[in-house]
């Protein structure tokens, strides 16, 4: 495929998007985003003391690499910080939408993807799933990686995240008018994934 083909997949923290995003990709053979990523590692040169706007301006992809500290917690919490500022978000849109265009077609998942990066992607997706499965889901995947945090606590960390999420002026998380929802809920990871690779296959064939 030498044409741009995009798909947008946006959701809310643990809902599934990460997995069915790096799916999708791997089946179709495009390049993947998560545009999750580009936030952490703005919030954790924050940490670090850098102003925040700055470091969205000079972040390239060495700043990624570090994946272990990004899929933290702290830096999980500090990107849903950075990201309600305008400039943060501004200055990582020519990245993004770059990618998006690629020759080849790419996957970027995130929490504007389909309403302000790519209003003209060809599939969107809203992956959801209720809080309290996604902090179940959360929980179990520390507990896995020998952290002891309480489940309750794991919720109210969700919940934090969600309403600074959707309640931030700038470029809130909400599907696009033209999104397919899926809500994961009740689907294994399997039945989740399948359905999201329908959607695109199907799209695909209509080239
Ligand atoms: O998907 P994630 O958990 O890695 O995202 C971390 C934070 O980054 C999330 O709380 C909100 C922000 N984010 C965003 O505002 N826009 C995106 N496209 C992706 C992430």
């Amino acid at each position: 495929m030498s044409e741009p083909f995009t798909v947008a997949i946006d959701g809310p923290a643990a809902s599934g998007k990460g997995t069915i995003s790096r799916a999708v990709a791997a089946r179709f053979g495009l390049a993947h985003l998560d545009t999750g990523l580009l936030y952490r590692a703005v919030g954790v040169r924050m940490l670090d003391g850098i102003d925040p706007v700055e470091a969205a301006q000079a972040l390239t992809r060495a700043d990624l690499a570090d994946e272990g500290r990004l899929r933290g917690a702290e830096a999980a919490q500090a990107a849903s910080k950075v990201a309600v500022i305008p400039e943060v978000r501004a200055a990582l849109v020519d990245f993004q939408r770059a990618f998006a265009r690629r020759a080849g077609g790419a996957v970027l998942d995130g929490r504007d993807i389909g309403t302000v990066i790519c209003p003209e992607a060809e599939v969107k997706l809203f992956v959801t799933a209720s809080a309290e499965v996604r902090a179940h889901r959360r929980y179990l995947e520390l507990r896995a990686k020998g952290d002891e945090t309480a489940e309750e606590a794991v919720l109210a960390d969700v919940i934090a995240r969600d309403a600074r999420d959707s309640e931030r002026a700038a470029a809130p998380l909400r599907a696009a008018g033209d999104a397919i929802r899926i809500d994961t809920s009740h689907l294994s990871i399997d039945e989740a994934v399948e359905t999201a690779t329908r959607v695109v296959g199907e799209r695909l064939k209509q080239r």
